[in-house]
């Protein structure tokens, strides 16, 4: 089977950066570029965890283009509370040497997509890029195959307000850009936004249990991710009161591959702009605004499949002994 052209477009950033390993171990997955926006860390910062990653996975052919550094209009708020000052936990791995592309993201994106329309696209923070891809060449934007983006919250509550989930928090016009041209352009009337939200993202958690497995299973990876996540561990548990971290990013990336992981529901989903609810994502169920589906929004999640998934690609467990593991050390609700 032929691997599936993807851009990653992200913000590195410690789940983002699992999601990258994830992204470059899966050979149903062809990584052509990687796309950095300012979020978790400003953009200079994620693109050098990107060549970090890269590095490691020896994959240093893959060109890393730096895209915008703030967002559309509203001022800039980073996550290193969360992600650290060097968006990787404060783990004191030194970035290589490697040079990002001279061309800016969003011309890349421009230059790219609009001769090619084969490549997908994995969103992995606020969607920036994409919105001044829509101001500068909308059909560049109209040909990405499919658009997968993690942001978002249906039902679950919000994770920088009781109501807004980080990527579409900090650049709230650029979500709601994105998503209303899904609505609204004739060229993307068959195609919808796979919004992968905190829904189902709150319930992908790295426990120390799964940790210490990983370090079993790979001493070398099981050491690196330790390391990354440590700094999040401890804002998880002073945030949410939970015993581990939350790795969001990945998910999108399997969901990518393998859709049966997830399921949801075709509904029209705008994003608020203004007060103080911005940033929320509001899906409407019962098609109240009359508006076509513009969006794939997720609700449930095969936890232990996605864990079995991340722990035999990228650690490369023994898939039998994997599944013995999980059943041992998953909560009964994760196995539900
Ligand atoms: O809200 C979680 C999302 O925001 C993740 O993508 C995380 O990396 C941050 O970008
Ligand atoms: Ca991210």
């Amino acid at each position: 089977m032929n691997a599936k052209k993807v851009i990653v477009d992200c913000d590195p950033g410690i789940d983002d950066s699992l999601a990258l390993m994830l992204a470059l171990s899966m050979p149903e997955i062809e990584v052509v570029a990687i796309t950095v926006v300012c979020g978790n860390v400003p953009v200079d910062k994620g693109a050098k965890n990107a060549k970090l990653i890269l590095d490691w996975m020896g994959r240093t052919d893959i060109p890393v283009y730096i895209g915008e550094e703030k967002p559309l209009h509203r001022p800039y708020i980073d996550a290193m509370d969360t992600h650290g000052q060097d968006g990787l936990g404060e783990s004191g791995y030194l970035p290589p040497e490697i040079q990002c592309e001279p061309l800016d993201a969003v011309s890349f994106l421009s230059e790219t997509l609009r001769t090619q329309s084969d490549i997908s696209v994995i969103a992995l923070g606020p969607l920036t890029n994409f919105a001044r891809l829509l101001e500068k060449d909308v059909q560049a934007f109209c040909n990405i195959q499919e658009f997968v983006s993690m942001g978002g919250s249906y039902r679950s509550h919000g994770n920088c307000s009781p109501v807004a989930e980080y990527n579409y928090w900090c650049d709230p016009d650029a979500a709601a850009a994105v998503y209303e041209a899904y609505a609204s352009l004739p060229q993307l009337k068959d195609k919808k936004i796979h919004m992968v939200g905190l829904d189902v993202t709150r319930k992908i958690v790295l426990t120390p249990n799964i940790l210490e497995y990983m370090q079993c299973v790979h001493p070398v990876w099981g050491e690196r991710i330790k390391r990354i996540t440590r700094f999040y561990y401890d804002f998880h548990w002073k945030q949410e009161g939970v015993i581990g971290c939350v790795i969001n990013d990945p998910l999108a990336v399997a969901y990518f591959v393998h859709r049966s992981l997830c399921s949801g529901f075709d509904t029209y989903t705008a994003v608020e702009t203004q007060g103080i609810s911005y940033g929320q994502t509001l899906c409407d169920t019962y098609n109240i605004w009359n508006r076509i589906p513009n969006s794939h929004v997720l609700t449930q999640v095969d936890v232990k499949s996605f864990m079995h998934l991340f722990l035999c690609t990228v650690l490369k467990a023994d898939p039998h002994q994997a599944e013995q593991v999980l059943c041992q050390i998953l909560t009964k609700e994760a196995l539900a």
